[in-house]
């Protein structure tokens, strides 16, 4: 190409810094220089010719943030992760193509509304495993695939009475024909109620794609599992995923009785010798050895817990001595937190809106903010589901939820807005 200027290409990425009170956030705080020392490598091991990729201070678009525009073209991108940055140096700049799907119109002031991806699924059949909990397994309507999923994740099932619960995928994660899920149902839980009282083969059921908050680390040098009732579904395709590897693993599983074991055939199949079974007819006492199992964590192993509050509590305390970030867990519905929080009126700022709210007392920051207008996606609104997650670019939150570990609550970059607030005299300022 034969050209005047002196660079080809001229790539201009905001790392405008701002105090992390400052209610319009910046492009640095979500993480734009990062991702420029990234592009700047990877332009150059692409050997892309006569490139120049520059810093750049506030291009004067913030809510659209991080920005970066590239000139001759004059096309402006807003970018959150290195698959973007990686899409822009292939299709823009090397193929002389467009990334639609990133780019920002002219005159555009605020980030266009989300588009939830919803499928409709069959429900191919329904089967009782025990008196309380079924085996739901959903097909795509036509027989086609449907999206891969992860061990460890799940779909939200929109209910037709309007709630949306989640419900962990127990089964291989190499088949694209089905999800099955395993559904308890719990008096005071009005999406197991609907599942198990109204759903039937034949059905169709509205579901999110795929989700997954609960992943196998991958470069684990083991991994012990712990099942308690139903908790044994997204460990179930665990199983699936680790028996196809050479990773060492155990699977401790406890039931009531052998009857109430579910999905034991697939966990035999799956996880042959290495499950232990524990049938406690009820009683704690009897089920899992928790301080044995956990007293002594090989080098790099990883421990995934996933079943009643109880054996969940009883298990994480067993493993407070574990390294931090190698304990996983997945709750059903909150644990029975004795700690009394005591509400005050604080102020959000909504960063990408150029909105200042305040959060009285009696309502939750999920609250206000939907009441401002947003489309806020929210599951369980008790802090255990981790849809609500949301970037928190400055103040101090007062965590309440039990899905952040003790990391990321230490960090303040995130929040889960159903459950958590502010901290006395912080005004929180999100990346909404
Ligand atoms: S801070 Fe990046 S556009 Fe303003
Ligand atoms: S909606 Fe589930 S954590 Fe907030």
């Amino acid at each position: 190409m034969s050209t005047d200027l002196h660079y080809e290409t001229h790539v201009f990425v905001c790392v405008n810094e701002r105090a992390p009170d400052h209610p319009r956030s910046c492009c640095s705080a979500r993480g734009s220089a990062d991702l420029r020392d990234y592009m700047k490598d990877r332009a150059k091991e692409l050997k892309i010719p006569n490139i120049r990729v520059n810093s750049a201070g506030c291009l004067e678009r913030c809510e659209l943030g991080p920005t970066m525009v590239i000139y001759p073209d004059g096309v402006w991108y807003h970018f959150q992760s290195r698959n973007d940055i990686d899409e822009i140096l292939a299709r823009h700049i090397i193929g002389g193509e467009r990334v639609e799907r990133l780019m920002l119109e002219p005159g555009q002031i605020f980030p266009k509304p989300k588009v939830h991806e919803v499928l409709t699924l069959t429900v191919n059949s329904v089967t009782p495993l025990t008196d309380l909990i079924s085996r739901f397994e959903l097909v795509d309507p036509d027989g086609g695939e449907l999206p891969s999923f992860d061990a460890g994740a799940h779909v939200d099932v929109f209910t037709k009475t309007g709630l949306r619960r989640s419900y962990s995928l127990a089964n291989d994660p190499a088949e694209r024909d089905r999800y099955v899920l395993g559904v308890l149902r719990e008096d005071n839980g009005g999406g197991s109620r609907w599942m198990h009282g109204d759903v039937s083969a034949g059905m169709e059921l509205s579901v999110s794609p795929p989700r997954n908050n609960f992943p196998l680390v991958g470069n684990a040098a083991k991994h012990t599992l712990i099942a308690g009732g139903v908790g044994i579904a997204p460990l179930l395709a665990m199983g699936h995923a680790l028996r196809r590897g050479d990773t060492e693993y155990t699977l401790h599983y406890c039931a009531k009785s052998a009857e109430e074991a579910v999905f034991k055939e697939d966990v035999t199949d799956v996880f042959g010798d290495r499950v232990v079974w524990y049938f406690d007819g009820g009683d704690p006492a009897k089920g899992i050895d928790l301080e044995a199992v956990l007293k002594s964590p090989a080098k790099n192993e990883h421990l995934y817990i996933c079943g009643p509050a109880g054996l969940l509590k009883a298990a994480r305390e067993n493993a407070s001595h574990w390294p931090a970030g190698s304990v996983h867990f997945e709750l059903f519905a909150p644990s029975a937190n004795t700690q009394e929080w005591q509400n005050e009126a604080f102020k959000i700022s909504l960063s990408r809106h150029k909105k200042i709210l305040t959060v009285p007392v009696d309502k939750s920051i999920l609250e206000v903010v939907r009441e401002a207008g947003l489309d806020v996606e929210s599951s369980c609104e008790n802090g255990i589901c981790n849809t609500c997650r949301t970037g928190l670019l400055g103040g101090t939150a007062e965590h309440r939820d039990e899905v952040l570990s003790d990391q990321e609550k230490a960090d303040q970059s995130v929040i889960m807005i159903c459950t958590s607030r502010a901290k006395k005299g912080e005004t929180l300022i999100l990346d909404l």
